[in-house]
């Protein structure tokens, strides 16, 4: 138990010990919030007082107007980051048992970060998440965000890649000092933005510099921050950059069991069980974005329309991309024979055995 809070506790201790007023302000509110969440709210509150009425507190809150202010593009003038409290009973994320196991080890690996540096087997907190387009990579860093219980501040390229010569390195090097100064998740999203300044035609000197402060930041940054990176071109990263990181997570498309777990989690009292074993059979191949819009636009139906349930046929329309009712069924058993048997279509279609044996056997009709 008290080690879910001995981190932040340890962190109070340095920046006390150091004289870091900030860290000590940064990790405190860390400190009560996680206690808030385990239900200690006595506890936190009193935190919050004793904080409140240290004169560090007022010092940092006048000079920051009560935010640590995200650090700008020189140029631009937007911020070069975004942060969010992402909330756990928000934030739900499917994986297959392989990338959940990494996940898991990940976070278990750094909430013992203390324990495993005084054994001198401390490890880099530094997650490279890659994978096609949504399958979950920023939803992922934002689980992790939740599970710590850390802000998330995830980079924009957009303002990181300043037009300006020398303006990039400089953003990257702002945005790791801003992270550096609390206790939080960095999220490089999208971040072969950076790697992609190849085929600008910027000079190739620009470039170099910007790899290079992006290791050394990625270097200097303290084990006790999170690091996370996700990108649709692994392919694109320099193989230095990509070596920095000591966790690598490869997403793709949901396996059967995430899909399930997904589209139960949405259609929720809308749909039997049998409802979601035919949707998880019928998506294969698709990613978690597309089985979120389609479920979550016949819950939308559903509910204006006053219905208690989502339509089966309707539902396997929008999976198949068909209502032709035969057409469904083949495409049913054409994925799974045994558990799809003729007498259980039968009885999820509420059609007799004949009509459906009749569809089965029926040729497709040419496209
Ligand atoms: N495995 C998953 N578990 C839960 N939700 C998912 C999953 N995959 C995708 N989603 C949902 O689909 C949407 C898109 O996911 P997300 O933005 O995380 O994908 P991405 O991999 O980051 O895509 P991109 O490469 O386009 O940035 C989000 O609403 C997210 O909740
Ligand atoms: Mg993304």
């Amino acid at each position: 138990m008290i080690r879910d809070y001995l981190f932040d506790i340890n962190k109070i201790i340095e920046g006390a010990a150091s004289g870091d007023h900030e860290k000590v302000l940064a990790y405190s509110e860390s400190l009560a919030r996680r206690l808030e969440s385990g239900g200690e709210l006595a506890a936190a509150k009193r935190m919050r007082q004793i904080v409140g009425k240290s004169s560090a507190s007022n010092i940092s809150l006048a000079r920051q107007g009560g935010q640590a202010l995200l650090p700008v593009d020189g140029e631009s003038r937007i911020p070069v980051a975004d942060e969010e409290r992402p909330v756990e009973a928000d934030v739900s994320v499917f994986l297959s048992e392989d990338v959940q196991k990494v996940v898991d080890q990940f976070l278990l690996y750094f909430r013992a970060a203390d324990r495993l540096i005084a054994n001198g087997v401390g490890i880099s907190p530094s997650l490279l998440i890659y994978g096609p387009p949504g399958v979950g990579k920023t939803q992922l860093a934002r689980y992790i965000a939740a599970q710590l219980k850390y802000p998330l501040i995830t980079a924009r390229s957009d303002a990181l890649i300043s037009s300006y010569l020398g303006s990039t390195a400089k953003n990257i090097r702002q945005l790791f000092e801003h992270a550096a100064s609390r206790p939080c998740v960095l999220f490089l999203d999208e971040f072969d933005a950076l790697a992609k300044m190849r085929d600008d035609d910027r000079e190739l000197g620009e470039l170099k510099r910007v790899v290079i402060s992006l290791m050394q930041n990625i270097d200097a940054m303290g084990r006790d921050h999170v690091l996370l990176a996700a990108t649709n071109h692994p392919h694109l990263l320099d193989p230095a950059v990509w070596r920095r990181f000591a966790y690598k997570i490869e997403m793709s498309t949901p396996g059967l069991a995430a899909r399930q777990e997904l589209i139960r989690f949405v259609l929720g009292r809308f749909a039997t069980a049998q409802d979601v074993e035919v949707a998880a059979c019928l998506s294969e191949g698709m990613s978690g974005a597309q089985l979120k819009d389609i479920t979550e636009n016949l819950v939308r139906e559903a509910v204006v329309n006053d219905q208690q349930s989502v339509n089966l046929v309707e539902m396997c329309a929008r999976f198949t991309g068909t209502s032709d009712v035969a057409a469904i069924l083949r495409a049913i058993r054409k994925v799974d024979k045994k558990r799809f048997t003729q007498k259980k279509l039968s009885e999820l279609f509420g059609l007799s055995q004949s009509y459906i044996s009749e569809r089965l056997n029926q040729e497709p009709a040419s496209a």
